[in-house]
């Protein structure tokens, strides 16, 4: 199947009251792991990527080669978007015309009035291509290649106005973080999560920051409007944890464990796990 926007797998979500994982991808091993995890749980997946893993990946063209190749050889039946997350104003223009489906337009470190303008145009253009936007107000805390925030609680009027630019889903800061939440969180505000779901009509709402969000908050949050929850630092604390356990153990020097597919294996599958609870925690099994 074909990468599709991710408008409809959202607005489905909202719907039947579950969350479609959001993950972000830094290789060939985390798309694998992604994209065959959720087909074998009969998933709806996004597949982030930000701007520095883009980077990383030596481009655009390169991570939608890349997905789309493996899509087909994997045979892929599942809904799949392939998302920009935290775009940049160029960025955003760049993923729409390398093929990306979906982006994220982040101007939440502009003025409102400049971020309003900037993510019109950008629905603008992804709408003319039948690709879908988040936008987003009120920063995440925490550091995410580069851009930090603060982790605020966002304006309800600010988000009123953000969902009538015509976006088709909205981040907004409710008390999350980007990373590994420290012992002192005081965790989300569904009061806050509240209001925005009232004021803003239904719109399918994003929760950054998925990593570590205890399960009964995660439903709580579902439950008051949130249909996709972005992760990202989850795998790859699985990965290194995993790899770095292969290799005390030593068996990085028995046979050909040297061999980067083998030396790899045991991150992979930590990352498969990973996958397939945030899957089962989120309730997007078989509602592909
Ligand atoms: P975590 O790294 O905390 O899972 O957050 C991911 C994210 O929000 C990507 O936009």
């Amino acid at each position: 199947m074909a990468l599709v926007s991710a408008k409809e797998i959202l607005v489905n979500a909202r719907e039947g009251h579950y969350a479609v994982p959001a993950i972000n991808i830094n290789n060939l091993e985390w798309t694998k792991a992604i994209l065959t995890t959720a087909q074998a749980l009969n998933s709806p997946i996004l597949l982030g990527v930000s701007e520095g893993a883009v980077k990383y990946m030596t481009g655009f063209d390169a991570v939608v080669g890349m997905v789309s190749g493996m899509m087909k050889s994997l045979n892929i039946t599942v809904p799949v978007a392939l998302h920009l997350d935290h775009g940049s104003f160029e960025g955003a223009k760049a993923a729409i015309a390398a093929g990306f489906t979906s982006v994220m337009y982040d101007g939440s470190h502009l003025p409102f009035d400049e971020n309003i303008a900037e993510t019109k145009e950008i629905v603008a253009l992804a709408h003319a291509n039948g690709i879908s936007v988040e936008a987003e107000v009120g920063s995440i805390g925490g550091e995410e290649d580069g851009i930090i925030g603060t982790g605020e609680l966002a304006d309800i009027q600010e988000c009123v106005g953000m969902t009538a630019t015509g976006i088709d889903f909205l981040a907004a800061g409710i008390g999350n973080i980007h990373g590994q939440y420290p012992a002192n969180w005081a965790g989300l505000s569904f009061e806050t999560l509240q209001e925005i779901s009232e004021a803003t009509g239904g719109i399918p709402l994003v929760l950054h920051g998925g990593t570590g969000i205890p399960a009964e908050q995660i439903t709580k949050a579902i439950d008051l409007g949130v249909a996709k929850i972005n992760v990202n630092t989850e795998l790859q604390l699985a990965f290194a944890a995993a790899t770095r356990a292969f290799i005390e153990s030593g068996k990085d020097l028995e046979g050909k464990n040297y061999d980067p597919r083998k030396l790899l294996a045991s991150g992979y599958d930590a990352m498969v796990e990973a996958v397939k609870t945030k899957i089962e925690m989120f309730g997007s099994a078989n509602k592909a």
